[in-house]
């Protein structure tokens, strides 16, 4: 199937998955309810999520990847809830959307992203109640990456950081950790779903690329957030410097920055050749995200 095809058929696919298991706007409490699909309706690339699918494609079996894939969409929805409140990063949009704490207030934006978390993992216990191996081992992945070593270490450093010196070590040690981290979970939980699961060389080399490819995605996103517009974004443009963030921009300029990111897509593309399978669109990916404009 052309590159393009997939990419929408798994989106597509992804979001009637969210809207089934996620709780309608009318159940009780419906205030807490109407703020989560506010956050998750709003659309979003799916990134994460197609990175599961795609991962499990590598080497398919019969086993479902979808509720592993929105897990993780879960996990990343909570994080850009919480990234969003005046507390963190203060943007008032997302997803092309007023963000959750101004179309709602701040503690039921606050509660809808809580609830998220444990949600997630309710999705993998009863998705794999089959397998409780593997529904263990996605656990571990899924629970490590969220918690305080990668995705909220990093946030939290990432907050530290606001307004002081660049530094490089610090600058990739948030890197790695509020972003990098969910990209090679993504990628690795889709791997142990499938056929060479067991595989830890595959697994391992699969955590290298999700990290390369990672960082290479915020290394953009930080490069956008300055020439591209809000409207574009669907977010708060020019807001780094705003908020002082320490980015590869500030600390090397926009050319070093593209560099960086084409040198660590190029990584990921030889990581991923290591881990082998049927790449093809994994391969189309990392070259889609690398000239992304949104
Ligand atoms: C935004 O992620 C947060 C970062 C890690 C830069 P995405 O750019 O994947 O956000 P959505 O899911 O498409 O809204
Ligand atoms: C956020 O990084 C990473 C998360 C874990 C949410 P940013 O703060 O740069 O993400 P945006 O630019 O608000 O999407
Ligand atoms: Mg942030
Ligand atoms: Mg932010
Ligand atoms: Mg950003």
């Amino acid at each position: 199937m052309i590159f393009s095809k997939q990419l929408t058929q798994w989106r597509d696919q992804v979001n009637e998955n969210l809207d089934l298991f996620l709780p309608s706007e009318n159940s009780h409490p419906t205030r807490l309810h109407q703020a989560i699909r506010h956050s998750m309706e709003a659309g979003g690339k799916r990134l994460r999520p197609i990175l599961v699918l795609a991962a499990h494609q590598l080497f398919p079996n019969r086993i479902d990847p979808m509720p592993a894939a929105l897990a993780v969409e879960y996990i990343h929805t909570y994080s850009l809830i919480h990234d969003d409140l005046p507390a963190m990063d203060d943007s008032d949009l997302r997803r092309g959307r007023i963000s959750c704490h101004k179309a709602f207030e701040e503690a039921t934006a606050i509660l809808a992203g809580d609830a998220l978390q444990p949600m997630a993992f309710e999705l993998l216990v009863k998705g794999y109640a089959e397998y409780p191996e593997l529904g263990l081992d996605l656990v571990r992945i899924l629970a490590e990456t969220a918690g305080n070593r990668h995705l909220v270490g990093g946030q939290m450093q990432d907050l530290l950081s606001e307004g002081k010196k660049p530094e490089e070590e610090n600058l990739k040690y948030i890197h790695e950790n509020k972003t990098a981290a969910m990209f090679r979970a993504s990628l690795q939980m889709g791997l142990r779903i499938g056929n060479m699961g067991n595989n830890e060389d595959k697994m391992r080399m699969m955590g290298k690329a999700g990290r390369s490819l990672g960082l290479a995605f915020q290394s953009i996103d930080d490069l956008l957030d300055i020439t591209s517009s809000s409207e574009e974004l669907g977010k708060d443009a020019d807001h780094d410097s705003e908020q002082g963030k320490v980015t590869w921009v500030t600390l090397k300029g926009e050319e070093e920055a593209r560099k960086l990111a084409a040198q660590l897509t190029e990584n990921a593309r030889e990581e991923l050749k290591k881990v082998g399978g049927d790449l093809e669109f994994l391969m189309e990916l990392t070259s889609f995200l690398l000239d992304r404009k949104s």
